[in-house]
């Protein structure tokens, strides 16, 4: 039979063309309500859905869902309930990998420009505020020297790390926080002897910097709230480019107005595209609109990813990139 696909949103890269060649591919004009897409995933039309992080895959959609697989444009896939989607059998891939680099260079982007106060010292010359060199004008903080905090040590926050070594930071980590996970130096692997593994909450006392690099799980929501905004030292950025939950943006705000906290770099919101009130009239912060994973190249990756996920899964063959593979052993 022919394998069909549904296509939440136009992807670029080769992934489309792929999903031509193995078979029949339905892509909506425009994003699905949620509505829209719980009928078009109960009504047996489709093998698999490709969807993207917006597209809400609960309980109660799976439930009623006559669908392979879901194969979601993203390396996280907190938007799915993964649990519900094994126990009806329907395989869920991502795209693991190919935008770990990507989504590092953004968090380290992140740091360099609210350590060194980038956007706001771009719209002082803009603003012709530049009238020659001051020995006091736009101070930062250094990077080097200073200690930066993975909460998670995972493809990303590795890369993070990395990339921190080169710029001679201290970096400690949390590979599990809040609990803890002991890694061993093999598991370390090359950073081995350069960076330290420490509980979560002495992360969050000693971090200069603190980075989140964690998915967006019940463990994980709120890892980040008053109590931890709090226990930071005042001198502290906080880099989140991993889910807008993760942290507690309302108790961000306000840790950001009284100076508990430094500052803040963010590429994800707590619910987006909505920001928590206040946010933007911050200066201490630089916001990104999630572009973590946005090179041409790298989205390219991904959909070539997706749409060989969605081929196998449509053909009952295991993805390269499946999330829970119990799918097969239950
Ligand atoms: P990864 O390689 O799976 O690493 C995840 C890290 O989090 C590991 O240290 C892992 O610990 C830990 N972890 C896993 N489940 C956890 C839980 N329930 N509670 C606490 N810690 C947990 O993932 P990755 O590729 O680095 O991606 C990390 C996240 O970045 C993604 O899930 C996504 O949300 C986000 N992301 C954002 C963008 C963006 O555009 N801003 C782009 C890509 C990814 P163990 O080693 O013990 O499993
Ligand atoms: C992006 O946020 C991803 O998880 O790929
Ligand atoms: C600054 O431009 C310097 O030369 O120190």
């Amino acid at each position: 039979m022919t394998s069909r696909f549904l296509v939440t949103t136009e992807i670029p890269g080769p992934g489309l063309s792929l999903l031509k060649n193995a078979g029949e591919v339905t892509l909506l004009p425009e994003p699905p309500s949620y509505e829209q897409l719980r009928e078009l995933t109960a009504s047996g039309d489709y093998d698999v859905v490709i969807t993207q992080l917006r597209d809400q895959i609960d309980a109660e959609l799976i439930a009623n869902a006559r669908l392979k697989g879901v194969a979601n444009y993203a390396v996280g896939y907190n938007n799915i309930d993964v649990l519900a989607a094994t126990g009806h059998g329907i395989q869920v891939g991502n795209t693991p990998g190919v935008l770990t680099d990507a989504t590092a260079d953004i968090a380290f982007a992140l740091l360099l420009a609210t350590s060194r106060r980038i956007v706001e010292a771009d719209r002082f010359v803009r603003e012709g505020r530049f009238h020659g060199w001051e020995p006091e004008m736009l101070l930062g903080k250094d990077l080097t020297g200073a200690t930066l905090g993975l909460a998670g040590f995972g493809r990303i926050g590795r890369a993070v790390a990395q990339r921190a070594l080169g710029f001679g930071m201290k970096v400690i980590f949390a590979p599990r926080p809040p609990e803890h996970r002991e890694v061993s130096q093999a598991e370390l692997g090359k950073f081995a002897g350069q960076v330290t593994q420490v509980r979560w909450e002495e992360l969050v006392e000693r971090s200069d910097y603190l980075s989140l690099h964690v998915p967006l799980a019940s463990q994980t929501h709120h890892l980040v709230d008053a109590a931890v905004l709090a226990k930071m030292k005042s001198s502290a950025i906080l880099i989140n480019t991993a889910r807008g939950p993760v942290v507690d943006e309302a108790a961000l705000v306000e840790a950001l107005q009284s100076g508990e906290i430094a500052g803040a770099g963010l590429d994800v919101y707590e619910q987006e595209p909505v920001l928590a009130p206040g946010l933007v009239e911050l200066g201490n912060t630089v916001l990104l609109p999630h572009i973590g994973s946005a090179t041409g190249p790298v989205r390219a990756k991904m959909s070539e990813l997706s749409a060989l996920n969605a081929i196998a899964m449509a053909e009952g063959e295991k993805a390269s990139h499946l999330v829970n593979p119990e799918v097969f052993s239950q």
